[in-house]
């Protein structure tokens, strides 16, 4: 009876206990075999680790071989440091020191030397797991060598780039300085010119006033010196008794002598004023305000008596309410001159023609003023002379070629505008005026309230 009660303990013994611990064991071995398995079928490296021995035993997988170029023979049980792979041996003390914390690891940038010697950075992933008995690291690494070398080159062309900005930079700045200096060089070499300009055109002019005033005082000369002659003689001849023709013939020669300085002095006089008129005395021009068509009917009133001379008919076209805060004198001066230029150089004196003048405002700010004529017109090659100081197509015919060249320097004075000759293919000439309807105020002159 007991040796059956003892059977039967020991049936249930291996039912209960051993044949189901035998099981859970054939389990495990099929567990580890099974992760063994796909351990080593990872594409990536890894490597597995244990800590019972101060994680000294360890497993790496195919990949970890075919990444570093190791044998499994002779270097499987050989730490990273003993196989020397650390190129920084700080990253060794660093490794170890996680490990012992057991913290977990995660994309830690390391760089290892493979086999042949060559360098590889990896990214470090580690993880723990704490058993009863030991703790156990699995750790993979992630090739990024290409990447980081790909980092590296965006960041070495970005350091190109940079460079190369800021040599262009340094080019443009001192293109820039280039420039700028050959703008001052401009400048001054622009204001030279103007500086010569100005001593040609004064030179000219006193060139011009010395042969326009050579010719009266010349003249005048001659015959002053003849009739001193003339007189001495007279004066010898008058100590004897007188005859009566020698007396006569005497006061023709005084008479024609003085007839003839008189002409002289007066044209020489008219030229002095012509040129007083060419620096356009703007201390005697009164600035007021005045209506436009008030101003040319005076005009053409004072110029009637040539435009009755000549067969032409003078137009004005001009509506009230043209109203300019400006110098009526010199304006009224340079529309003189110009009916006038269109009465004498226009037409031949029998010929009948028209002048017109007429006005509109440009903008709110400015007027335009243009006197046309239906004449011969002025010659291409003449355009462009026509306002210079002596250029007339009537010397030694009254012509002194000064009319147009004040009008400019009123117009473009005084006036504050500017002056344009046209002479268009259906013939004639036209010349227009655009004038601000408030002159520029000079600072160098007191005030029109100041009566001068
Ligand atoms: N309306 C015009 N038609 C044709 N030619 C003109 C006209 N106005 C001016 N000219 C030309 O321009 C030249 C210069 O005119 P400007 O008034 O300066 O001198 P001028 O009339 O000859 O002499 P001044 O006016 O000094 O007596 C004239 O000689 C003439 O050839
Ligand atoms: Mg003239």
């Amino acid at each position: 009876m007991a040796a059956l009660g003892t059977l039967l303990a020991a049936a249930l013994l291996r039912i209960w206990i051993i044949e189901p611990m035998r099981r859970s064991v054939q389990r495990h071995d099929a567990d580890e075999a099974n992760f063994s398995k796909l351990f080593e079928l990872s594409p990536l490296p890894m490597v597995y680790t244990s800590a019972t021995d101060d994680y000294t035993s360890f497993h790496r997988n195919d990949a970890w071989f075919n990444a570093f170029g190791y044998p499994r023979e002779g270097s499987s049980t050989r730490s990273a440091t003993e196989l020397g792979m650390w190129v920084n041996p700080e990253d060794a003390d660093e490794m170890r020191r996680r490990t012992m914390l057991q913290q977990p690891i995660s994309n830690w940038a390391v760089e290892l030397i493979c086999a042949d010697q060559s360098r590889r950075w990896f990214s470090f992933f580690g993880r723990f797991t704490v058993g009863p008995d030991r703790v156990t690291m699995i750790s993979t690494l992630i090739d990024i060598t290409e990447q980081r070398q790909a980092q590296q080159d965006v960041l070495d062309l970005n350091t190109q780039l940079e460079d190369r900005v800021d040599e262009r930079t340094r080019q443009l700045q001192a293109a820039n300085h280039e420039l700028s200096q050959a703008l001052i060089s401009l400048r001054q070499a622009q204001d030279h010119l103007v500086q010569s300009e100005k001593l040609a055109a004064l030179g000219a002019l006193v060139a011009g006033v010395a042969h326009e005033l050579n010719t009266p005082i010349g003249n005048g000369l001659t015959v002053a010196s003849s009739l001193l002659d003339k007189t001495r003689d007279f004066a010898l001849a008058a100590n004897a008794p007188l005859q009566r023709s020698v007396l006569a013939q005497f006061v023709t020669d005084s008479v024609l002598a003085a007839d003839i300085l008189v002409r002289n002095l007066s044209r020489a006089a008219t030229l002095v004023s012509s040129f007083k008129q060419v620096a356009v005395d703007r201390t005697s021009s009164q600035r007021r305000a005045f209506e436009l068509y008030e101003l040319l009917d005076e005009v053409v009133l004072t110029l009637n008596p040539a435009i009755r001379r000549s067969l032409c008919e003078v137009q004005s076209q001009i509506a009230p309410g043209l109203r300019l805060d400006s110098y009526p004198g010199p304006l009224g001066q340079v529309l003189t001159n110009l009916i006038d230029n269109a009465l004498v150089h226009g037409f031949a004196p029998s010929q009948s023609g028209r002048v017109d003048i007429s006005a509109s405002s440009i903008g709110a700010n400015e007027v335009e003023i243009s006197v046309r004529d239906n004449g011969r017109g002025i010659d291409a090659s003449h355009l462009k002379r026509v306002f210079d100081p002596f250029f007339t197509t009537r010397l030694g015919q009254g012509g002194s070629g000064l009319g147009l060249h004040i009008v400019h320097n009123i117009v473009t004075g005084v006036l504050g505008g500017r002056v344009d000759v046209h002479s268009p293919a259906g013939g004639g000439a036209q010349f227009v005026l655009r004038l601000p309807l408030i002159a520029p105020k000079w600072p160098d002159l007191p005030d029109e309230d100041d009566n001068w």
